[in-house]
């Protein structure tokens, strides 16, 4: 591997990497271009409220990007959103409402690597997720799913999924809008198009990917990965490889997988662009109560988006 622990020892200050395995030849982050990324406290804010409530929601409708107008906003966002006096029905005391994030990509001839490092600030123990204190997730958009291409994760975020406004005590995952047969200010419910209908869709690559790492202090990172379509689902066995640091409070994570990883994967190619968002899950919470980002481009090698991916 090409980070050694005494590089990283030297980077971050800390007296021995964690998490590492020898699998994965990450690349050394100190010279690759970074980005900053806020994610903040979303609330209960869904796709279908965006659409119809919200008051960007008309010049949404009319071709304007979530990132257009609210890029900088994001603190003032996440404080609002927070506090509960804003689509939010049970807000966690004590809650920060956003985390900053450095994210740098890199690829390889095999691999595509992101790297994020984060400070949670003071996160108070939400006893949601007892077996993982931070979860962070990036969301891969090949391209075909024009929810997400203008939306980010909105794109799968629904008024009745798990804990939001009109789930009803059901533990719908997120979906994308085009797998239900009818979609209302209430969500889609759990009518789905016909089978040959979401065959098809799922050929056109209407999918979204996510890659995870499931963190503890001191501990290995886990990877995990999947796919939303008519729901979350887990890939196993997992194709994305994690491994992280902790230290002085801060995250140092590193996520990847093959840029050919086969059937039921967006395949990553030069010139090709993607949509990437991020999430991260921290004081042990699960489901909607993370922090998210507005949507980003990504081309790999060269291209006008958020992230150009440099090959190593
Ligand atoms: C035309 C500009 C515009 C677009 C496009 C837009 N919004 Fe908004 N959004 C607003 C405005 C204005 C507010 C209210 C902010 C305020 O009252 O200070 C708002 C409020 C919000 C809020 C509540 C937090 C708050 O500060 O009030 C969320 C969450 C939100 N927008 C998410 C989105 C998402 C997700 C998208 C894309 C699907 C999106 N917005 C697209 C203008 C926009």
């Amino acid at each position: 591997m090409r980070i050694q622990a005494k590089t990283l020892t030297a980077m971050f200050g800390i007296a021995g990497a964690i998490g590492m395995t020898a699998a994965m030849a990450a690349p050394n982050w100190s010279g690759v271009p970074a980005k900053d990324v806020q994610l903040f406290y979303p609330g209960q804010s869904s796709w279908e409220w965006v659409l119809t409530d919200h008051p960007g929601a008309e010049k949404f409708r009319g071709g304007k990007d979530c990132a257009a107008c609210h890029i900088g906003d994001e603190k003032n966002m996440g404080a609002l959103l927070v506090s509960g006096k804003k689509n939010e029905a049970t807000p966690i005391p004590g809650k920060p409402g956003s985390i900053d994030a450095k994210v740098q990509f890199e690829h390889d001839a095999q691999n595509m690597y992101v790297h994020l490092e984060f400070s949670e600030g003071n996160q108070p123990n939400a006893k949601m997720d007892n077996t993982y204190a931070t979860k962070v997730t990036m969301m891969l958009d090949g391209g075909d799913v024009p929810e997400a291409n203008r939306a980010g994760c909105w794109g799968a975020c629904h008024e009745d999924s798990a804990g939001m406004p009109s789930a009803g005590g059901s533990d719908r995952t997120m979906y994308l809008p085009k797998t239900r047969a009818h979609l209302s200010r209430q969500g889609g419910g759990d009518a789905l198009m016909p089978a040959d209908a979401l065959a098809k869709l799922k050929a056109s690559g209407y999918f979204l990917e996510y890659w995870q790492a499931r963190l503890n202090p001191g501990a290995p990172a886990a990877a995990a990965n999947g796919i939303i379509f008519d729901k979350l689902e887990e890939t196993k066995p997992t194709a994305v490889t994690a491994e992280a640091t902790y230290s002085g409070g801060t995250w140092s994570v590193t996520l990847s997988r093959k840029l050919n990883a086969g059937a039921g994967f967006v395949p990553l190619v030069p010139g090709k662009r993607y949509t990437v968002a991020f999430a991260i899950h921290s004081g042990h919470t699960a489901k909607r109560f993370h922090y998210v980002s507005f949507e980003r481009s990504l081309v790999l090698d060269q291209g006008n988006a958020d992230f150009v991916v440099g090959k190593k």
